[in-house]
């Protein structure tokens, strides 16, 4: 199996510098802040998600990633971090697997990297919802 350039090159970018490319996190009592973590349990690999969002907006300003897993799983989280940026949480929840997927040029035995990225994003904009339910219950 050989990895795209695409891949490569990105996965060498995050190692170099790390901070440039969305790795960390955000702080978590931030009420602005949604995070999705999912993991896959083919291969143990674990990707954490957080949004920073407007909430008069629910436009997504600024993302975060932490992500221990393999090359393509880093790849598609920088992917992840750009497709994110600037849009709004309904918008977010069109991305698909695939959509990651193609942009890496990913093999396919390395798809489910990819489904990891997406349900990670399923995962933090449920959470985005539950946190603005439980802000409209307090109000
Ligand atoms: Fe586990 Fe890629 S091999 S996420």
């Amino acid at each position: 199996m050989a990895y795209s350039d695409k891949v490569v090159n990105r996965f060498k970018d995050v190692l170099n510098d790390p901070k440039a490319h969305g790795v960390g996190r955000f702080d978590p009592n931030d009420p602005n802040v949604a995070t999705g973590m999912t993991g896959a349990p083919s291969c143990g690999d674990v990707m954490k998600l957080d949004l920073k969002i407007n909430p008069e907006t629910d436009v997504i300003e600024d993302v975060k990633f932490k992500t221990y897993g393999c090359g393509s799983a880093i790849a598609s989280s920088t992917m992840f971090v750009e497709m994110l940026k600037g849009i709004t949480t309904e918008e977010a929840q069109l991305i698909r697997d695939k959509d990651i997927a193609n942009a890496l040029e990913l093999p396919p035995i390395k798809i489910h990297c990819s489904v990891l990225a997406e349900e990670s994003i399923k995962e933090a904009i449920e959470n985005w919802d539950e946190k603005k339910a439980t802000r409209q219950l307090n109000s």
